[in-house]
């Protein structure tokens, strides 16, 4: 549009010179007008010319202006509060900021990145991790495919902190990432069991389930891996 006024403003001014060589031309807009619409028309194109060059600028500096705004800006997924007890971190949602998005937007670096320490649909958030328990029943090696498959795997229960909340938050009995191999007790991760938190009567079976009906600190079962029942995920944010 610029060019195209600019082009029609230089047209016109050529014109002007054309009519200057041809008097007649001359005579006969001044027959009908004189010169003082012409000129006024230069200046009116000359001033359009000039609002919309002005126009351009300031339309390329607020381009520019949001372009950095939007780099730094509203997308970036705001600091998760720690909180004092371990118990209070819930994900605080910020509009348009969910894990997913900010996994998006920090493909290298979203794990680190303290804004992203939240859990998708369905998961909690319980310090840097997120869980999920399952509301269908699969067999031991069936749950833990499925929680790879969510990008976790079956819990691995290192705290008493993680211990009572999963037992707090269950109501079943659910797989946890233990597993009998040879004669040593096992975590998914390959680490051994430390802490543990067998019942009194823990039963038998090559693979360990949390009982949230039971008592925190002695609520882990045994169950041939073969049984089908509820389990629980874990996503490890660090
Ligand atoms: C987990 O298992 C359930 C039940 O078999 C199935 O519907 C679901 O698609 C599985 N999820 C994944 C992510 O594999």
């Amino acid at each position: 549009m610029y060019i195209k006024f600019c082009r029609s403003y230089g047209e016109d001014k050529k014109d002007e010179a054309d009519e200057n060589l041809q008097p007649k031309l001359s005579v006969e807009l001044e027959g009908k007008k004189g010169k003082e619409p012409t000129g006024g028309n230069v200046r009116l194109y000359r001033g359009v010319c000039l609002f919309l060059t002005l126009m351009c600028i300031v339309l390329l500096v607020v381009v520019i202006i949001l372009s950095l705004k939007l780099q730094t800006g509203p997308t970036v997924c705001p600091v998760v509060e720690e909180s004092a007890t371990a118990k209070e971190a819930v994900p605080a949602f910020a509009p348009g900021c969910s894990f997913e998005n900010c996994q998006a937007q920090f493909p290298a670096i979203h794990i680190k990145h303290h804004g992203c320490r939240m859990c998708g649909d369905g998961w909690m958030t319980f310090g840097r991790s997120c869980f999920f328990l399952s509301t269908f029943r699969l067999k031991w090696h069936q749950s833990e495919q499925n929680c790879t498959s969510r990008g976790g795997s079956l819990a691995v229960i290192t705290s008493k902190e993680v211990q009572d909340f999963l037992t707090q938050k269950g109501n079943l009995q659910y797989w946890i990432g233990t597993i009998k191999k040879g004669t040593e007790w096992t975590w998914v991760d390959s680490t051994k069991l430390q802490e543990s938190y067998w019942a009194e009567d823990p039963r038998t079976g090559n693979c360990g389930i949390l009982d949230s009906t039971g008592p925190s600190a002695r609520n882990w079962i045994r169950a041939p891996c073969n049984v089908a029942t509820y389990f629980i995920c874990q996503l490890q944010l660090l």
